[in-house]
């Protein structure tokens, strides 16, 4: 049993889709939440750079204690997990678009994928598409944009209608049965896709997958915490208006310059 905290980072403030799961699977941990906002989004960077700042998130939540570090960016975990899981002595959980699960599922043979650039020609995704999705058409769509109307607090915003729009056209014309939310800031557009999309199209997104997983490792590793009175802290070096909207709740926010 451990008391050490949970690590959760992200590119912003869309890893705390994951860490909802995971404080929702694990209401006993404490957890520790890095939201690098002033330098997303991380999509468009290159490979060095993304992981760069996920050494400096990993180090920072080493130093706070941390027991376990959940990677919560699909961009971060395709191209820089392989590097902090060959360096640092701690488990890591990364998150990867959930196109296996599509695949297997599709009954059009036809599936939709919205990510970003970094993820997208990663080659950690595209190992994945060619060895689970070759058979069935893969609609790839980089969602640029997103991520910076969400970090803006404009995620209800006519600009957000127009770009889902024009992203998702061509999955609509290609029949597309399955959607695939690769990254962690696109789980709170779940309503407007909803209404976009035609009815018949599931949307997939990893964050249950990644809380469930979280919980197997520290079981196998005897890291749960069984204690209660546990402490969840954020900290942001952005805007915490949007932190604290995203997370409907007071929890312990705070500003931070890392
Ligand atoms: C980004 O920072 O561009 C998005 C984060 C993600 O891929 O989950």
């Amino acid at each position: 049993m451990s008391k050490q905290p949970i690590g959760i980072f992200d590119s912003g403030v869309g890893g705390t889709s994951i860490w909802k799961e995971i404080h929702k699977l694990l209401p006993n941990e404490n957890t520790i939440y890095l939201a690098d906002s002033i330098n997303a989004p991380y999509g468009p960077k290159g490979k060095e750079a993304i992981t760069k700042l996920s050494i400096k998130n990993t180090e920072l939540l080493l130093k706070k204690g941390c027991k376990i570090i959940v990677v919560a960016c699909n961009t971060a975990t395709t191209n820089a997990i392989d590097y902090l899981r060959n360096t640092y002595n701690i488990p890591f959980i990364g998150i990867e678009p959930a196109i296996k699960p599509a695949a297997l599922q599709t009954k059009n043979n036809a599936v939709g994928i919205l990510a970003t650039q970094g993820t997208l020609s990663s080659e950690l995704f595209s190992k994945t598409a060619g060895k689970f999705a070759s058979h069935i058409k893969v609609i790839e769509q980089v969602g640029e944009g997103l991520v910076d109307l969400i970090e803006n607090g404009k995620l209800h915003s006519n600009e957000m209608t127009a770009l889902l729009k024009l992203y998702l056209k061509p999955m609509i014309q290609a029949n597309i049965d399955y959607l695939v939310l690769g990254c962690t800031h696109y789980p709170y557009l779940m309503p407007q896709l909803i209404k976009l999309l035609p009815k018949h199209v599931k949307i997939i997104d990893s964050g249950e997958a990644v809380a469930k997983q979280t919980k197997a490792v520290l079981t196998r590793l005897d890291l749960l915490n069984y204690e209660k009175n546990t402490a969840n802290t954020f900290y942001t070096n952005g805007n915490l208006e949007v932190l604290k909207l995203l997370l409907e709740k007071d929890y312990n926010l705070n500003y931070l310059d890392f």
